[in-house]
């Protein structure tokens, strides 16, 4: 008999969906704001929108690591080629990588403007200053780390499917509910 394949805990699947959903989302939203007009009052909600959602994203992302940390993943199935597997812990690493560096230089970057960070409405303390420099650099690594991300996702996607439609092995039931 066959052995069944190993998933992930109900946790790390709810966590797994929420996040990497939300995330497309908050991309999607950087992008879209990127270029409406500066200085009036819907480039200004959308970026305050863009901060709250980062923000509750991080708190998110932490938990998630902090879960991940405690319960290893299920044990790949030895059907997957030993590079497939390497693959796959690679570009799940880079992903998490990618998942703590945004919101820092987010934040940061966000702390060096004059209008601060606002989440959902209230101020936070601003401990950076208007500088412009120092503000562009961290906007440039927040932007460029936005696009090797949405490589990683787009790969990530693509090897899900794969599994899915072609392999048909099981690993990507490993991560949806029951
Ligand atoms: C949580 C994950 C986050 C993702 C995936 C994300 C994604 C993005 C993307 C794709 C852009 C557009 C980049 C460009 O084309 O310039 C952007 C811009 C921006 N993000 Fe984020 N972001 C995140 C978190 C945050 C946080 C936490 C803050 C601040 C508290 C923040 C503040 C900003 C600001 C102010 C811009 C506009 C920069 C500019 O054009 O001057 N982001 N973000
Ligand atoms: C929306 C389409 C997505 C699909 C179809 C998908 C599919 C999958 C599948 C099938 C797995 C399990 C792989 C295994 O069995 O080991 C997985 C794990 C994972 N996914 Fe996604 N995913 C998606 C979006 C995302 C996004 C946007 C992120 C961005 C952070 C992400 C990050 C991860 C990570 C880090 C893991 C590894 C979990 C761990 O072992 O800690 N996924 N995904």
């Amino acid at each position: 008999m066959q052995k069944a394949i190993e998933k992930y805990r109900p946790i790390a699947i709810w966590l797994h969906w929420i996040v990497g959903l939300a995330l497309i989302g908050q991309l999607a939203l950087g992008l879209y704001m990127h270029d409406l007009p500066k200085q009036t009052p819907e480039r200004a909600w959308y970026f305050n929108l863009h901060k709250s959602i980062g923000l509750t994203l991080a708190l998110f992302i932490l938990l998630r690591i902090v879960y991940r940390l405690r319960h290893s993943a299920p044990v790949l199935p030895n059907s997957m080629r030993a590079w497939e597997q390497l693959a796959a812990r690679w570009s799940h690493y880079l992903l998490y990588v990618c998942m703590i560096l945004m919101p820092i230089t987010g934040y940061v970057g966000s702390s060096f403007s004059k209008y601060g960070i606002k989440f959902w409405g209230i101020e936070l303390p601003n401990w950076g200053w208007e500088d412009k420099d120092i503000r562009e650099t961290l906007f440039g690594i927040h932007e460029t780390i936005a696009e090797v991300f949405i490589v990683l996702i787009a790969l990530h996607v693509i090897a899900a499917l794969k599994h899915l439609i072609v392999d048909k092995d099981g690993v990507f039931q490993r991560i949806t509910p029951r």
